[in-house]
């Protein structure tokens, strides 16, 4: 049942939907996990889930700035870093014909800078052996409506895992990327109107081999596997997606 007792994570975007469902796991498991998000409110409520193995760290993935916080944090907190999961992200479905530089410019600063930055501070502190998992999306190998911005970001994810990979190698850190399929976690509710997200979820069940959504706990166990088990991973995309991009 403590089958990550003794390690310590880091998991950005910690205190909702996918990353909450890895903390969730990691904690139950025995695992020590700091957690970051901006909503202090969302941290709060999280963290009274997950109970005295969980710290929730305050930030904003795009700030460098609250990125030296959080590196900082960790350290006084957990000292090493046996897993990161670099999860946090926004989504920003829009047609092309639509989309202005502010949407545009958040979604990168959040989606890839965030992401980059994450690694390169929070680098020092991963112990030999360590996994780095970056939350990528099916939408990188797919063309969706609505989604060209969010897409190429999460394609630079993509890319960042193999390179980042290759230059962790040395010191004996993985680096893989997770790409799940449709998770019903509310993000999209978050970023479009109420009936453009059903409209969007709607088309994405009935494209699905499993014709079903994923659930946060099924990322989990496989964010779990490549942060942890996955011991001659590295610079692979593992895909959560009930077949979608694969079927
Ligand atoms: N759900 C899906 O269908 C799906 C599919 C493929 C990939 N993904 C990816 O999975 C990841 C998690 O998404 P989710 O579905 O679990 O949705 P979610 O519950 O909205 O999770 C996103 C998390 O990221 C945090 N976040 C957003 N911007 C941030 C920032 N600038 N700094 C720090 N934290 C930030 C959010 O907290 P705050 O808002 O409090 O900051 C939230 O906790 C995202 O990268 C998403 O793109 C999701």
């Amino acid at each position: 049942m403590n089958a990550y007792s003794g390690k310590n994570a880091v998991i950005t975007g910690g205190g909702s939907g996918i990353g909450f469902a890895t903390a969730k796991l990691l904690v139950d498991a025995g695992a020590r996990v700091v957690i970051t998000g901006r909503s202090q409110a969302t941290l709060d409520a999280a963290r009274q889930r997950l109970g005295t193995n969980a710290t929730a760290v305050r930030g904003d993935v795009s700030s460098l700035g609250d990125l030296d916080v959080l590196a900082a944090r960790v350290r006084d907190e957990l000292g090493t870093v046996d897993a990161l999961f670099v999860n946090a992200g926004i989504t920003s479905a829009m047609p092309f014909e639509s989309m202005t530089e502010e949407v545009y410019d958040q979604s990168f600063a959040i989606n890839v800078k965030g992401a980059f930055f994450t690694v390169q501070k929070l680098a020092p502190l991963l112990s030999t052996g360590a996994g780095v998992v970056l939350t990528t999306s099916v939408a990188n190998v797919m063309g969706m409506l609505e989604t060209s911005v969010y897409a190429a970001g999460k394609a630079a994810l993509r890319s960042m895992a193999r390179s980042l990979s290759r230059e962790l190698l040395p010191r004996g850190v993985r680096v893989n990327a997770i790409s799940p399929g449709p998770v019903d976690t509310g993000i999209l509710e978050s970023s479009m109107p109420q009936e453009a997200a059903e409209r969007f979820k709607a088309a994405r069940v009935a494209e699905n081999p499993m014709r079903r959504f994923g659930t946060p706990e099924e990322i989990a166990r496989a964010v779990a596997f490549l942060a942890f088990d996955a011991t001659y991973t590295t610079g692979a995309e593992l895909v959560v997606d009930g077949g979608v991009t694969q079927l």
